[in-house]
């Protein structure tokens, strides 16, 4: 596209010097003639001298031949020889039209390696100014960029060649260099490789992770098999203790599989807005009857107040289930023997009021949003929020920003027992996303954690919370 675009510039940009030249020529001959008649006149009617007339007539050579020249200067810069004006400095200029209909970063280097045109893209990346034209050298680091530059302007490339650029840490790009013909220019295209190269090494280490978690249990059962089967075969007695351990290995590599299978449900319906009426505080009581169970073998009490009146929302069911569950068995985990666990929920006005009850409501406490909501433009949107508030060791600062990252556990760089999968938080912060909801922790050392988590209301009303 680029190549015919700027060949055509080109031919036409001949044409109209040719045609200025011709000009400019008929115009000194004219000027020249006029002069030598009105002389040639005045000469036979004896009105000046021989002298005189030669005198004037070299005196409008000079003013002509002025003209001539003169005339060359106020030229277009389009029609200059080579489509750029000799003193013209680079930028997008009448030569970079095409570049300007490019959205990727392109820029254009002459045969002595300067940059000649660039667009706006390019200008951001590569730091440009339009007042100069700087050597493609002094600008670009990349050996393998450099050279392919050298390539193309000391040899006719017929295809681009494409070269990867490493711009610093995690940061990739490729370039497309080409030599339209007949422009005596190179062109370059950058892409940028960044996104890609990212989703495809968060792929891989989401591969490695969940296969290192599901390899832990199934190396224990193994193990137990293979001791039953050999050196405890007849030892009858410990075998009850090597059931047990097995099946709690075996109940853990069966939720990492269904948490897995449930983030990549989520994934896959990322795309899709939920559309049902859902009644928020009815899951959230039925959800907290469902860990009364849990929370009692631990001794814990678990203590859920709110408004009566149903919380409407928009959203899927089944998820918002998964949310309030996941919260709740958390703060009954990580909750000291016999302390509280506090459910609180509530319509807010709008977002700002939504996150504050379910984020920030203990004094000096270390807070962190890990979910921004996407609000609609307009005014403030009524969220009904939810908080699960707990009496536990608390979480060290630096584990907020990553808490929601799958796999991401605090308790194992504390060096503590593995107790879950570490998928429970990320697939909290999946689901609020695909609420257009958000999701903020807050945490004080050796008083206890509270996760909040607010999505957008079906309806205004004012929080009987
Ligand atoms: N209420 C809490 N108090 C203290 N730490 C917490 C709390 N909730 C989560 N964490 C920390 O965040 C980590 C991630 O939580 P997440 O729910 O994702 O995983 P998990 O509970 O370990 O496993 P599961 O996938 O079974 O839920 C936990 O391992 C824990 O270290
Ligand atoms: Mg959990």
């Amino acid at each position: 596209m680029s190549d015919a675009l700027i060949t055509a510039a080109h031919k036409g940009t001949q044409k109209s010097v040719r045609r200025a030249t011709t000009l400019r020529i008929r115009d000194f001959i004219v000027l020249i003639s006029c002069f030598a008649a009105v002389l040639l006149l005045l000469l036979v009617t004896g009105s000046i001298g021989v002298i005189e007339a030669l005198a004037a007539l070299i005196a409008a050579g000079a003013v002509a031949a002025a003209y001539y020249v003169g005339s060359a200067t106020v030229l277009p810069p389009s029609a200059a020889a080579d489509g750029v004006p000799a003193n013209a400095a680079p930028g997008p200029s009448t030569a970079s039209i095409p570049l300007k209909a490019l959205p990727l970063p392109a820029f254009e280097i002459d045969l002595d390696e300067r940059i000649v045109a660039f667009n706006a893209e390019a200008e951001d990346i590569l730091r440009l100014d339009n007042r100069v034209r700087p050597r493609a050298s002094t600008v670009i680091r990349s050996p393998s960029l450099l050279s392919a530059i050298d390539k193309a302007i000391h040899t006719q490339v017929d295809a681009p060649l494409a070269v990867e650029v490493d711009a610093g840490p995690n940061e990739t790009w490729r370039a497309h260099v080409s030599r339209p013909v007949d422009t005596g220019r190179v062109l370059i295209v950058l892409e940028d490789l960044t996104p890609l190269r990212r989703a495809a090494r968060a792929r891989s280490d989401f591969i490695a992770n969940a296969s290192h978690e599901l390899r832990t249990p199934l190396t224990a059962l193994s193990g137990f098999i293979e001791t039953m089967r050999g050196p405890a075969k007849d030892d009858k007695e410990s075998w009850g203790r090597f059931l047990d351990i097995m099946a709690v290995e075996s109940e853990r590599m069966s939720r990492l599989i269904s948490d897995l299978l449930s983030l990549s449900r989520i994934e896959s319906s990322e795309q899709v807005a939920p559309r049902d009426q859902v009644d928020i505080q009815n899951i959230i009581v039925s959800g907290a009857a469902a860990l009364e169970g849990f929370a009692d073998e631990r001794g814990i009490r678990l203590e859920v107040s709110g408004t009566s009146d149903p919380l409407l929302v928009i959203g899927n069911r089944d998820e918002l289930i998964q949310v309030v569950e996941n919260l709740i068995s958390n703060a009954i985990k990580y909750c000291r023997k016999d302390g509280a666990v506090r459910v609180t929920y509530g319509f807010a006005t709008d977002t700002v009021e939504a996150r504050a009850r379910a984020g920030q409501a203990w004094e000096g406490s270390e807070r962190m949003t890990l979910l921004q909501s996407v609000n609609r433009p307009g005014p403030g949107e009524p969220a009904v929020w939810v908080r699960v508030e707990d009496e536990g060791p608390g979480i060290e600062r630096q584990h907020l920003p990553r808490l929601g990252e799958r796999f991401y556990r605090t308790d194992q760089s504390r060096g503590g027992k593995i107790t879950g999968t570490g998928l429970g938080l990320a697939i909290v912060k999946h689901i609020m996303a695909h609420h257009r909801g958000g999701m903020a922790v807050e945490t004080v050392m050796d008083k206890g954690s509270a996760f909040g988590v607010w999505l957008p209301a079906m309806r205004a009303k004012t929080d009987a919370a």
